[in-house]
């Protein structure tokens, strides 16, 4: 048994023995009914997890069925049965949210195939369904989401220094988040409310820099035709984020090494300073000790920076915040293309989470972005994915994992994926869960125990 309940609606009794037998066969509990009327009285949405319906009934059309059951249950299979199935018919049953339809007759195999399609559907919807309210229940910080250890661990710094008001230097690769969190530290501070200004120090040439930075006077150089506020001004009471600290140019350094000390510099072309409040966050995706080692960086400079350090893991380092990432992006492009696609396929689920991400979060959602675009059915799968992604380079990365572990690391490691995919694919029933993977339910409630899976 699968613990699945299915019902069957067919006027035609021999049909509806037959569909009932091959369901039981595989291991399926069935509800049959000739009589689709009595069949919408004991129809609720917590008893099935699907539902056949015949087309062409005396008591009620099919296509009223289908109806009256997604009036109760928006999200639940449904199979319509015909026995000659025209275009217009087929296409007002699909677009009325029918999930399949079957034409008479049919080999019992065409009909289970069906069948375990709907399920495997309804299993992905509700794990969808799950992740969103996961990220809907966790504590906000910003827009920042994830739940690795990893990343909480980040979060709870962050959370913690952003009131106290002093510099904090964010560190990570490329795309792993730092300006989402200089912006939700700043959000958290007292300075909330106030503006926050970002520049990226890498952007822009030297002395461009230096006058977009402190702003210049009428006169300052050619071209300066009148005075200009620069960023520090344009941020005073709230927060400065420099973008690639690590590129900033040795004049540049200078300066706001001053300011850092004195809360006061001097626009360019002007003799007498100005001083205004702002809070300082710097990011870089750079080695800073490196960059001081070798001269590029001021040591006096990094020591009032990073006061406190933030280092964000890639996204390889906490693969477990990648499901709720992509549910996350999935559930925002849906709003934006206007599309309704429900979630990734298994196969895509586990590319996702095993590929190695060089660009990170925004390539992750980069990703998802182009997916949706391209996507025409309720599930983004495989197909739409190789046409983005070089998976034959994920495959390739996948081999070349042959780092030796203990044996008893591996074993977790293992252990921690299997039962991690298991719950998932059985909408964390562990009932199912365990007859799927044929050990017994205490077994499995210790392996989630151990590995704090739910
Ligand atoms: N934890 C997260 N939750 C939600 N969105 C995220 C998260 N991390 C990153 N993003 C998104 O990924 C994209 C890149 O993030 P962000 O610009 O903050 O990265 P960065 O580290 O500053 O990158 P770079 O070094 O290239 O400037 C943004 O669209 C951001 O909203
Ligand atoms: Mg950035």
């Amino acid at each position: 048994m699968t613990g699945e309940h299915i019902l069957v609606i067919d006027n035609q009794k021999s049909l509806c023995r037959m569909l009932e037998a091959v369901l039981q066969d595989n291991g399926y509990t069935v509800a049959a009914f000739t009589n689709p009327v009595e069949a919408l009285e004991s129809f609720h949405p917590d008893r099935f997890s699907m539902v056949i319906t015949d087309v062409k009934m005396p008591e009620m059309d099919g296509l009223e069925v289908l109806a009256a059951i997604k009036k109760v249950d928006e999200e639940i299979p449904v199979i319509m049965i015909t026995g000659h199935a025209t275009v217009e018919m087929s296409i007002h049953a699909l677009r009325s949210g029918a999930f399949d339809l079957l034409t008479k007759p049919f080999e019992p195999e065409e009909l289970m195939q069906r069948v375990r399609n709907g399920l495997r559907q309804t299993a992905l919807i509700l794990e969808n369904r799950q992740l969103r309210r996961e990220i809907a229940e966790q504590e906000k910080f910003g827009e920042v989401i994830g739940k690795s250890p990893a990343l909480l661990n980040v979060l709870d710094t962050a959370r913690k220094i952003a009131r106290r008001d002093i510099p904090v230097t964010i560190m990570g690769e490329s795309g792993t988040g730092k300006e989402l969190v200089a912006r939700a530290i700043h959000e958290h501070s007292l300075r909330k409310g106030r503006p926050f200004v970002a520049i990226n120090c890498g952007a822009l040439p030297d002395t461009l820099l230096e006058s977009e930075l402190f702003g210049y006077v009428k006169g300052a150089f050619t071209g300066a035709d009148q005075d200009k506020k620069g960023l520090l001004e344009m941020a005073d009471g709230g927060t400065l984020l420099l973008d690639e600290i690590g590129n900033l140019p040795m004049n540049v350094q200078k300066a706001l090494l001053r300011f850092l000390q004195e809360k006061e510099f001097y626009r360019v072309g002007e003799t007498h300073p100005t001083s205004v409040d702002v809070r300082i966050l710097a990011s870089t995706n750079a080695d800073l000790q490196q960059e001081m080692q070798e001269g590029h960086f001021r040591e006096d400079l990094f020591f009032r920076l990073a006061v406190v350090q933030i280092r964000i893991p890639p996204l390889r380092e906490r693969r477990t915040d990648i499901p709720l990432l992509a549910a996350h992006f999935l559930e925002e492009m849906n709003i934006r293309f206007g599309t309704a696609v429900r979630g990734f396929t298994p196969e895509v689920c586990e590319v996702l989470i095993n590929y190695g991400w060089p660009g990170n979060v925004r390539e992750l959602k980069n990703v998802v972005e182009a997916c949706l675009a391209i996507e025409q059915g309720s599930l983004v799968g495989m197909d739409g994915l190789a046409r983005l992604m070089d998976i034959s380079r994920y495959d390739q990365e996948k081999g070349l994992d042959t780092k030796v572990q203990k044996y008893s690391e591996a074993l977790e490691s293992f252990e921690h994926n299997y039962f991690t995919n298991l719950l998932r694919h059985c909408g964390d029933n562990v009932e199912i869960s365990a007859r799927k993977a044929d050990i017994n339910v205490a077994t499995l409630y210790r392996k989630i125990k151990k590995y704090s899976l739910r």
